[in-house]
């Protein structure tokens, strides 16, 4: 067995790269001071499901948005895009309980669609109208786990097929404190065992060398049984 000679750096949430997203919410009462529309800023965002299709976010119970969310059971995750980094971070380092952050931003607030009470951020590209289903006490966090009722994006992200490209959004990421814009494209979903066909037409240009070849052909030669 090879020697362990990785550096020890205790436990933590190093779990990296993360989305990081802008939840919009409001209370029952918009009109109120502390219950308009208001933005968070969200690191610990996630899918937990896909049938049918549910998210997470988890939320300190300090946050003002965290009333509005236990009060009304929705949010909104708005997919954040290079345009909308920096009131990305100003959302998630001023409270919406001392200022209106849709209006410091010159962000639009909209009726999210498929919801009763929360607004998304008309500027996203992405918006996903969501319903809590559970609440679940962590420590310092709330998770709240929620099922998509309904996902509005901007019109430019179709293809003239009618399919989604997300790569058009120019959406960032978050990495151990840093915001990212996405980089290179280094493949796609089981590109590691795609024809060579398949692999040109989603890539662009041809394979230079293929590491899984022979397990392929063994595979459809019948040798090797497994299936994933
Ligand atoms: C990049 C980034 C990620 C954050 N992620 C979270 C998070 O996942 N959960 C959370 O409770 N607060 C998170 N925060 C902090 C809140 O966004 C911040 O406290 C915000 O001011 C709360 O706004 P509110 O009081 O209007 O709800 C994050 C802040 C930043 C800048």
């Amino acid at each position: 067995m090879a020697k362990h000679d990785k550096i020890i750096i205790g436990n933590s949430t190093i779990l990296n790269p993360v989305p990081v997203v802008m939840v919009s919410c409001a209370g029952k009462d918009p009109s109120k001071d502390g219950e308009r529309p208001n933005i968070v800023t969200i690191a610990w965002a996630g899918t937990v499901n896909s049938e049918p299709p549910m998210v997470s976010i988890s939320v300190r119970k300090s946050r003002h948005s965290y009333n509005l969310i236990k009060e009304t059971g929705e949010f909104v995750i708005n997919l954040v895009n290079k345009s909308l980094a920096k009131s990305c971070d100003y959302c998630g380092v001023r409270s919406g309980a001392d200022e209106d952050k849709f209006k410091s931003c010159g962000l639009t607030s909209v009726k999210a669609e498929g919801l009763e009470f929360a607004y998304a951020i008309k500027e996203a590209p992405v918006s996903v109208s969501c319903k809590v289903t559970q609440v679940l006490e962590l420590g310092s966090h709330d998770m709240f786990i929620a099922e998509v009722v309904a996902v509005t994006a901007d019109s430019y992200l179709k293809d003239e097929e009618g399919k989604l490209c997300l790569d058009k959004a120019k959406l960032i990421s978050y990495n151990h404190g840093e915001y990212f814009t996405l980089g290179e494209k280094l493949g796609f979903f089981g590109y590691s065992v795609a024809s060579d066909d398949v692999f040109e037409k989603r890539m662009g240009y041809k394979k230079e060398r293929d590491k899984y070849k022979h397990i392929r052909e063994e595979k459809a030669a019948g040798k090797n049984g497994k299936k994933y």
